[in-house]
């Protein structure tokens, strides 16, 4: 008789969302441990969207040949507002099994997982998440492939942004990735030793900045970094400079890192975790059809249920924040 476990013969994964540095290390390992299991494994061009588009690749070994090392996703990604209709996860879930696909890899953030949920619940479709995002923004979950890259990227642009501010005695507002999210915002304002953080467009203390500014030219400091979130407002940085100016006649120059933080090679970190994320995934895949999470959860990859990954995370940054603070002074 079948047992559940060998029912699924063939796989496919696909990324959607945001790209994120290590996607590709997690479709290497997606592909490469399905192999290993005698699986058949299809990638999914462009996210929910190259379901619909039918735009399947069956891979072998090397089609995920000297990936490991690359930025962004070989197999593309992309945001399918269509997707959010029932009648489109359902016409989803017949083009997958037309094309015989017994279970789906997503890879991305909370939405694309969202979507994932509801292909199961609605069409009894197997499916598993990787964690794929750079705002690292998912609920149950300490961590999410690209965090650390992006974190990386844009303390590399910071500490040459030092360079020339340190030269010129000038205030910079570096402006960072992480729509709601102020995970990117707290881990570069401590690694890049900043002066102060904005946390979104709500946040802007302004005697707390001229304070702190003017306290580190009185002790000699010849630049000012302000880590600024977008906080859903990607550009707010220049309502800062401008009310900055107008306000309180105070001079400060504005960088914006934008996708330059979502690109290039992953980091070691992260292409660790994702190569473990995508093997467990897999495996979970034949042990049982719940709808699971690869997930990362005090310091080890692990399995945790979909449903717990499906919201915003609640973040408790006192602690970064008061060390910034601290070590600002
Ligand atoms: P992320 O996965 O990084 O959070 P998005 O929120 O942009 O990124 O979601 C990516 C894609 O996932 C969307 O374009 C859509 O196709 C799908 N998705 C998002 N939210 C839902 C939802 N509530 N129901 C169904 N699909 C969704
Ligand atoms: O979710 C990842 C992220 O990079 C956010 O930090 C940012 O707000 C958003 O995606 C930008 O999206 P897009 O690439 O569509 O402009």
């Amino acid at each position: 008789m079948a047992t559940k476990k060998n029912k699924i013969k063939n796989i496919a994964v696909l990324c959607s969302g945001g790209d994120a540095p290590g996607m590709n290390c997690a479709i290497r390992s997606v592909v490469r441990t399905a192999i290993s299991k005698n699986l058949n494994i299809f990638s999914i061009y462009r996210g929910y969207s190259g379901i619909l588009e039918g735009n399947f690749k069956k891979m072998d070994l090397s089609s995920v040949g000297n990936i490991i090392q690359h930025g962004g996703t070989i197999i593309g990604s992309s945001r399918c507002p269509e997707f959010l209709k029932k009648s489109v996860r359902k016409e989803a879930a017949h083009i997958l099994r037309r094309n015989n696909i017994d279970a789906l890899v997503v890879i991305g953030g909370n939405g694309s997982f969202q979507g994932a949920m509801k292909l199961h619940k609605e069409e009894k479709f197997p499916v598993v998440g990787i964690p794929g995002t750079i705002d690292n923004d998912i609920s149950g979950l300490d961590y999410t492939i690209g965090l650390d890259s992006a974190v990386r990227n844009a303390t590399e642009a910071v500490d040459k942004i030092r360079d020339t501010a340190t030269s010129h005695d000038r205030t910079f507002l570096v402006e960072v990735m992480g729509r709601h999210s102020p995970a990117i915002a707290v881990h570069v304002g401590i690694c890049s030793g900043a002066e102060n953080v904005i946390l979104g467009p709500q946040d802007v203390n302004y005697s707390q900045i001229i304070k702190d500014n003017l306290r580190g030219h009185q002790r000699g400091k010849k630049s000012s970094i302000i880590i600024v979130s977008e906080g859903g407002e990607p550009g707010h940085s220049y309502k800062i400079q401008k009310n900055l100016k107008e306000k309180y006649d105070i001079d400060t120059h504005v960088c914006v890192l934008g996708h330059l933080q979502r690109g290039g090679s992953p980091s070691a970190y992260d292409r660790y975790v994702a190569s473990q994320m995508g093997y467990i995934a897999v495996v979970s895949l034949l042990k049982d059809t719940k709808p699971m999470v690869a997930g990362h959860i005090n310091g080890k990859v692990t399995l945790i249920p979909l449903s717990k990954c499906l919201t915003n995370k609640k973040f408790d940054i006192k602690d970064e924040l008061n060390l910034i603070k601290t070590l600002a002074i």
